[in-house]
């Protein structure tokens, strides 16, 4: 008997998240279609994945990318503008699965619908769990939605604890990079460009996540995703240093068993794996060759060159406000280092400066998540203007 299709929505279809979801997906016609492409401003990458995808409909939430895609769309495809078009496709009764890929917490909204909606979730957009984690996990609890992680670290966990006990499990270890800078004198960090900060060693993605990477603010995302994906207090989630980032993500259980998952760093690989439902789906990603690696280097994070990683652990161990507002400065900070305006070391001292004068409360309504959202963005401007 012929299998029925799944049917996605793909939330930042336009990005790099997008792309990689998109490679794969080609891969296997037989097996995937798409309901919905879903993008911000990229008109031009719009059109070429329409061709290629040949999707139902088209949401840009950008009001001049509608403009430009008006009678380019290849025939039948329907073209929606906003945020409540993104939404509804995101919740869409046909639609088996939804890939969020927006960046940032914009995508909250959608992607909080497709858990309402009881999707399949493929969870690329981490600002999400670090803004609204407790809401976000329930609702997925209450709906009956599957998040399974499209971030390579939480891949990596996920499968290492099939088939284990929870209450077993001694500690979470995820992997960093370190990113571009983690040999570079921390001296000689004042100077750093946009371009310097997005050349990944390892990884192709998009600009935000690159400079987040190039601070470790994005390995403290993780550990707070990590944190409510698994269900995790912070003291049994840590981080280390991994240069050639081909082990994911480490668990140890209680009786010294580390389970480790490996692979070349590409995003496809997460991706197949958060798209499949039964059998392994090829990625198309190159064959690990440890022979050819060599050697797989480990060493402890040093907070002094990366203080984003010191300050996750005061956000992880305070309340809810902290995560929310150390997401939200975060993302003026990185926006206004790539715009020129803060230079590579301030992203993180703004940070924390704007954690400093924030309240430490429980959060839990989506109202109360937007409102410290804003007045953490509210006080970072302030702090870059001046
Ligand atoms: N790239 C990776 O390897 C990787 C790995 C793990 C996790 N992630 C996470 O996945 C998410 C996407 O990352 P990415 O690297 O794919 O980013 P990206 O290449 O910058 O793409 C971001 C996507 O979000 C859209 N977007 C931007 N601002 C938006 C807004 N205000 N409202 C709605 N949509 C908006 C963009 O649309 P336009 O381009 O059309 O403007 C684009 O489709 C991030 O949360 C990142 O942390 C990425």
């Amino acid at each position: 008997m012929k299998q029925k299709k799944m049917k996605l929505t793909i939330l930042g279809a336009t990005g790099s998240i997008g792309a990689s979801t998109a490679d794969v997906m080609l891969r296997h016609p037989d097996k995937f279609e798409t309901y919905a492409l879903v993008g911000h401003r990229n008109s031009q990458r719009m059109l070429e994945l329409a061709e290629q995808l040949k999707p139902e409909i088209v949401v840009m939430t950008d009001g001049d990318a509608i403009a430009e895609l008006q009678g380019k769309l290849p025939q039948g495809v329907l073209l929606h503008e906003g945020m409540d078009a993104a939404v509804a496709a995101a919740s869409e009764a046909s639609v088996d699965m939804v890939m969020a890929a927006m960046v940032g917490s914009a995508g909250l909204p959608a992607a909080l619908a497709a858990v309402h909606a009881g999707k399949r979730v493929g969870l690329a957009n981490k600002e999400c769990l670090v803004t609204a984690g407790r809401i976000f996990m329930q609702a997925a609890k209450d709906c009956g939605a599957d998040v399974v992680p499209v971030d390579s670290e939480h891949a990596a966990v996920h499968q290492a604890l099939l088939g284990h006990d929870h209450g077993s499990i001694r500690r979470i270890i995820l992997t960093a990079s370190g990113g571009p800078f983690r040999d570079r004198d921390p001296a000689s960090l004042v100077n750093v460009t946009p371009e310097e900060a997005i050349a990944h060693p390892n990884w192709s993605m998009g600009a935000k996540i690159s400079v987040d990477s190039a601070t470790m603010m994005n390995k403290a995302l993780e550990l707070i995703e990590a944190r409510w994906l698994f269900d995790m207090p912070a003291d049994k989630l840590s981080a280390i240093i991994h240069p050639q980032s081909i082990v994911h993500a480490m668990v140890e259980y209680r009786d010294g068993s580390v389970l480790a998952q490996l692979a070349e760093p590409d995003m496809r690989s997460p991706i197949a794996y958060a798209l499949q439902t039964g059998e392994r789906l090829e990625a198309g990603i190159p064959w690990l060759d440890l022979a050819k690696t060599g050697r797989l280097d480990f060493q402890a994070v040093d907070t002094e060159r990366f203080p984003a990683m010191r300050l996750v652990q005061t956000v992880m161990q305070g309340n809810d406000t902290l995560a929310i507002s150390m997401n939200a400065a975060n993302e003026v900070a990185n926006q206004a280092f790539r715009d020129r305006k803060l230079g590579f070391m301030d992203i993180v001292r703004t940070v924390e400066a704007v954690l400093a004068k924030v309240e430490n409360i429980p959060v839990d309504s989506l109202d109360d998540v937007w409102s410290h959202d804003r007045e953490a963005r509210r006080l970072a401007q302030e702090m870059i203007v001046l």
